[in-house]
């Protein structure tokens, strides 16, 4: 693996000065992404100064450098993990085979859609986000934002690079149109559903990251077990970041659950709204819109796309080398939800179709344990409330369930009922309106809007009263 060269126009750790080609496609691209981050990213805060980390190695000792930095100036660059000596693809029909270093044609199409639809999601996040900075409560929410902004910058970069290294023209076109695509546009739109909804106010965003950068972490995971191997590495290196990513959401969420609390115990009532806090039915409420949206991002529950990307050996299983089995699953079953009629069932299905079922299954797993951190907060107050993620059901626009009306308890219920109820479980107008009534800034360091705690300690050992953004 070659040394970081931060010297050149992109920072990078794949030699890129020996591939001239290549580097000039990139540096081709570079003024176009800073065009569209001047227009589509963080609205209102470029020539700030914020206190971001950046990556500057792929070393699990230490691979970021945190200082000031204005956001168009950032380094964004190229970095792959380090390769692993003799790797080979680990599972489907070429299990066993050297991991490939170039793609292999008869897996060419496919191969260039995946990146193309994990690198759709980088830049439409930040598009969704760009009106935030405006609203955040505190300098230390603010510079996290910005933080998951340029990182996802950097994500896109990462798959950029995939498609200008390894997909020719057919690649150079996709890195234009990823720039051209817009979340929310009906003319373009970005690729998937939960992209094109807007993050119009910071519950929403903690909301977001908790959940759907959450499926971006088993997305990567999934795609960082590929067999070919460039892909591995890239997405190897974007978990690294995409966890401070999930910390955002969740630490966000339990600071919103623990100001609730403290409200309900000072007032002595759970109608928060008259003391200007955020309940925790309503906090329940938006859970279950992201958890539905972003539980739609895994796709059908039976897949013929999930079998193939799996027995070509492109897309595997998350952690799919710690699973002790044939890691080719042609005779294995495995357990996926269904309908029966108006019923809620489970029944067997072949393992290799139900893929996308499986890592839903598991991505709900680490949901819960989330949320379980929640319920800890408000159970240490001594308030008898707990969150639940809704059932995998509820509120569903893709796969089986997407045909029927389902309760968030998991009752198959009629058109009438989910008419009446439906602002009791989604955030209703009225809800949204609230929410947004919240949005005023706070930017004096070291203070917080009324409806969220502080956080227990700052970002890289500062204190949480650093100026984690410069206004002035
Ligand atoms: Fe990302
Ligand atoms: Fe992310």
């Amino acid at each position: 693996m070659a040394g970081i060269d931060y010297t050149s126009l992109i920072p990078n750790n794949v030699a890129l000065h020996e591939n001239r080609r290549l580097q000039r496609a990139l540096e081709d691209w570079q003024p176009k992404f800073l065009d569209w981050w001047q227009d589509m990213g963080p609205t209102g805060f470029q020539a700030k100064e914020i206190y971001l980390r950046t990556a500057v190695s792929v070393d699990a000792k230490g691979w970021a450098q945190f200082g000031y930095v204005r956001m168009p100036e950032y380094r964004w660059g190229i970095f792959l993990a380090e390769p692993e000596a003799g790797r080979q693809v680990n599972f489907g029909d070429h299990k066993g085979q050297p991991a490939w270093q170039e793609v292999p044609g008869e897996y060419r199409g496919t191969l260039r859609r995946l990146i193309v639809t994990q690198g759709d999601t980088e830049p439409a996040s930040v598009e969704q986000q760009c009106h935030l900075g405006r609203t955040s409560p505190s300098l230390y929410d603010l510079r996290n934002l910005f933080q998951v902004n340029v990182e996802e910058g950097r994500h896109l970069w990462a798959m950029v690079y995939l498609l200008d290294a390894h997909f020719g023209r057919d690649g150079r076109e996709e890195s234009e149109a990823l720039l051209q695509r817009r979340s929310g546009n009906a003319d373009k739109p970005r690729i998937l559903g939960a992209f094109n909804e807007p993050t119009p106010d910071w519950l929403s965003f903690f909301m977001f990251c908790f959940f759907t950068d959450r499926d971006g972490k088993y997305q990567l995971a999934s795609l960082a077990e590929s067999g070919f191997d460039p892909l591995s590495q890239t997405c190897r290196f974007m978990l690294t970041e995409e966890a401070h990513h999930m910390f955002v959401g969740e630490a966000g969420i339990m600071r919103i659950v623990q100001r609730a609390c403290e409200l309900m115990r000072e007032h002595k009532t759970d109608d928060l709204r008259p003391h200007g806090g955020i309940d925790l039915r309503l906090i329940q409420k938006y859970l279950n819109f992201h958890c539905s949206v972003s539980l739609d991002l895994f796709g059908s529950e039976i897949s013929t796309n999930a079998a193939n990307f799996y027995t070509t050996g492109l897309k595997g299983r998350f952690e799919e080398t710690k699973k002790d089995d044939d890691h080719q699953l042609k005779d294995a079953a495995y357990t996926v939800a269904g309908l029966d009629g108006e019923r809620i069932t489970v029944r067997e299905e072949a393992a290799l179709v139900s893929l996308n079922e499986r890592l839903r299954d598991d991505y709900v797993a680490d949901c819960a344990r989330g949320v379980a951190r929640w319920n800890e907060v408000i159970r240490k107050h001594g308030i008898d409330v707990e969150l639940t993620l809704p059932h995998r059901a509820f509120h569903r626009a893709i796969g089986i369930f997407s045909e029927v009306r389902v309760s968030p308890d998991g009752r198959v219920i009629s058109q009438a009922e989910w008419d009446a109820r439906h602002g009791d479980w989604l955030p209703n107008e009225d809800d949204k309106a609230y929410i947004q009534s919240l949005m005023h800034p706070v930017t004096e360091p070291g203070k917080f809007a009324n409806w969220i705690a502080p956080p227990p300690r700052g970002i890289n050992g500062q204190p949480v009263d650093f100026e984690y953004v410069r206004l002035g």
